[in-house]
């Protein structure tokens, strides 16, 4: 199939091209550079050994993007593009509300008019809020978001919903995203965030190189086991190959389909830590820190829903998330800028 994926420059767009273009898939990225750099997908076309197509454009510029439909005929979209950061969703909300909102509105209008109708859409764990079960499957009813981020993802599943239900010819896939880490194999791509990490391990990486002095954990009072949250991590290479499934998934015309990508193992902070010294043979400092504003105690889903119906499941374990998070780092300490 030829893929169109939004956002494709990104974090979790860039490892999702290798594992579409492993399995026979083509691809076209749109992208605005807002959270990336062009120099993800060159390194994405050596990894491959193939010129990845690319379109420096806005998802909310329906010209541009009614361009990329007319040049390629896109069979489904993977839609990625979007501002993802919590606490910048929280002192910027209108921009959060206006860019997320606004691009999949523009983005679906223009699939439409150009008979695409199939979708995979970046959906998030924080859906559910704090979670009515341990572990999250599906069926959960979804929660209270705290910030304008997690609400975009909540509004637009249910506009997606909305979508097939009006029009049954949509094949609307919604992914919920546990927390992806890890990196390539290689170390040529992984996550490169701006400034202070807002996340777990990138935090953990940096310190490890140098650039922090140390990790703030956020609290050690929480009711699990050694008191620190406890996630759900995935490596960011299984979440790639889960797209691989999904898309499989609408070749077979399956309508409407919700999927949490997660391991269904939860990990406290300081098991992390601890997998991250072991894996690599570092120390990472740490301290603790009152809780952050909005956090919750535990999260993390039961994917049997996926394994089912989809036929996939992760194969990565903590270990090698964190020896590949590491390797990524290590090779760029500067992430992409060098
Ligand atoms: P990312 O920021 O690395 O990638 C998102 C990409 O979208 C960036 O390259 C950015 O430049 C681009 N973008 C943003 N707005 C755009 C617009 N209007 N037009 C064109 N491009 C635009 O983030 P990621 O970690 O790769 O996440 C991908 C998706 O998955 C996002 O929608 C994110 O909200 C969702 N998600 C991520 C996580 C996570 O922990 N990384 C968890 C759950 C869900
Ligand atoms: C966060 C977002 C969530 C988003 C997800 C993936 C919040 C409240 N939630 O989830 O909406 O979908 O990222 O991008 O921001 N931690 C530390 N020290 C740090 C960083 C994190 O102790 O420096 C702890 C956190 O308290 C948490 C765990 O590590 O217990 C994971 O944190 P993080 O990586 O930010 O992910 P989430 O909070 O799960």
């Amino acid at each position: 199939m030829q893929i169109l994926l939004t956002g494709g420059a990104g974090y979790i767009g860039s490892h999702t091209i290798i594992e579409l273009d492993k399995a026979g898939h083509s691809v076209v990225v749109v992208d605005n550079l807002v959270n990336s750099k062009e120099e993800a997908l060159r390194r994405v076309s050596k990894i491959i050994g193939k010129q990845v197509p690319f379109i420096k454009a806005d998802v909310r510029d329906r010209e541009a993007l009614d361009k990329v439909f007319k040049q390629y005929k896109i069979d489904a979209v993977i839609h990625f593009a979007g501002l993802k950061a919590v606490g910048e969703s929280c002192e910027k909300p209108l921009e959060y509300y206006e860019n997320n909102m606004n691009a999949t509105f523009v983005l679906l209008d223009v699939m439409r008019k150009n008979g695409c109708k199939n979708i995979i859409f970046s959906s998030s764990a924080t859906v559910y809020g704090d979670p009515a079960q341990i572990p999250i499957t599906e069926s959960c009813p979804k929660g209270h978001c705290t910030n304008p981020y997690g609400q975009t993802k909540s509004m637009l599943e249910e506009v997606l919903i909305d979508v097939q239900k009006a029009d049954p010819e949509w094949n609307v896939v919604l992914l919920r995203y546990f927390n992806p880490i890890g990196a390539h194999k290689s170390g040529l791509i992984g996550e490169n965030p701006n400034g202070i990490p807002n996340n777990l391990m990138p935090y953990i990486t940096q310190t490890a190189i140098g650039i922090r002095k140390e990790l703030g954990v956020f609290g050690n009072d929480y009711d699990t086991p050694d008191g620190t949250g406890v996630r759900d991590y995935i490596h960011v290479c299984d979440l790639a190959a889960g797209h691989v499934a999904a898309l499989q998934a609408i070749q077979r015309k399956c309508g409407l389909g919700i999927y949490n990508l997660g391991t269904g193992h939860g990990y406290s902070v300081l098991d992390v830590v601890n997998a991250f010294q072991t894996a690599n043979g570092l120390k990472v400092p740490y301290v603790i820190k009152p809780r952050r504003p909005g956090d919750i105690a535990t999260c993390y889903c039961n994917p049997a829903k996926a394994k089912a119906e989809l036929g996939w499941e992760a194969q990565y374990g903590i270990e090698d998330m964190c020896r590949d998070s590491w390797n990524f780092q290590k090779n760029n300490p500067k992430g992409y800028e060098e």
